[in-house]
């Protein structure tokens, strides 16, 4: 198993790092534009594998896609994060250009992997990526609602003061401010629904917590995230890698699912060794069926700014 992560800032290098941690994978290629800053973070990685207990091979590459062939997952931080204040959307004008080519480099030198895609804005990428490779639906993968879920989660925690593994819940919709959609009725503590604990109003509050998660981080250190961003991307790729088949919510081109068409939005999926096996389709209220064509409707007006 073969791994290339493009962008070695931040969040590309905590994907190589919970990458090596979980040791799934035999190697990893981080690669950057910048001169020498792969290679570094490379072999600041490497000199971790003897204490922290992992076999994987991390290699770092200026620019060198050569490095990349035969990769059987590859993933995309490329681009510039958001500073405070910032939406996800006002990327787009630097990030499409960037994520373009870096995903015509990979496919180039890995013609069969499977494509995650972490550039924002997240959804709007996704789309640019299969509009770009032409890509089977089931081999490009948006990592969003993987993290929104995780930051929903952790909301639901904190506010039942319950340990993390208590909770499950699922952030559906556009990894954007706005038009998150956390399937709060749905969440569980237990197999209880949290509905059960928690006020309508303390959900509430969970559930704008959960939808600002990236611009509270974004305000406190001055630039985006990075942590959970990595760790999303190495448990999705986790789930590819060995075959999971695991529920995750991820941005995925619809084709009529969810009523919705012609754009990556976040739905739950299966993940396994042939990237997304299956859209999952719940049976949304009225209320979430209108949260969620209001988010496609914001997702579809970012992907209309693309020149493709
Ligand atoms: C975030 O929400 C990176 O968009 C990402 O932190």
């Amino acid at each position: 198993m073969k791994i290339t992560i493009v962008g070695a800032g931040a969040v590309g290098a905590s994907c190589a790092e919970y990458i090596a941690i979980k040791n799934f994978a035999s190697e990893v290629v981080l690669l950057d534009i910048k001169e020498g800053v792969a290679e570094g973070k490379a072999m600041d990685l490497m000199q971790c594998a003897s204490l922290n207990g992992f076999d994987t091979r991390i290699v770092g590459s200026t620019n060198d896609y050569s490095k990349s062939a035969g990769s059987d997952i590859v993933v995309i931080t490329s681009g510039i994060p958001r500073k405070p204040g910032m939406t996800r959307e006002e990327l787009i004008g630097i990030n499409a250009g960037i994520v373009k080519a870096v995903s015509s480099s990979l496919l180039e030198h890995s013609p069969n992997a499977i494509v995650i895609v972490v550039s924002n804005p997240m959804d709007t990428m996704t789309y640019l990526v299969h509009k770009t490779t032409k890509l089977p639906r089931n081999r490009i993968i948006g990592m969003g609602g993987a993290l929104d879920s995780a930051r929903f989660k952790y909301r639901l925690a904190e506010a039942l003061g319950a340990p993390i593994s208590d909770v499950d819940g699922m952030v559906i919709g556009g990894h954007s401010d706005t038009g998150m959609v956390p399937l709060a009725r749905h969440a569980t503590r237990n197999s209880v629904k949290v509905t059960e604990f928690l006020s309508a109003e303390r959900l509430g509050q969970v559930t704008e917590d959960t939808k600002v998660g990236g611009a509270t981080l974004t305000k406190l250190l001055g630039t985006s995230a990075w942590y959970a961003p990595g760790a999303a991307v190495s448990a999705l790729a986790q789930a590819i890698a060995c075959d999971q088949k695991k529920m995750v919510p991820c941005s995925a081109l619809l084709q009529g699912e969810y009523g919705l068409k012609d754009l990556c939005i976040g739905v739950p999926v299966i993940l396994g060794r042939n990237g997304i096996e299956k859209i999952v389709e719940l049976k949304l209220d009225a209320a979430e069926k209108a949260k969620m064509h209001e988010s496609a409707e914001g997702v579809t007006k970012t992907n209309n700014l693309l020149e493709v």
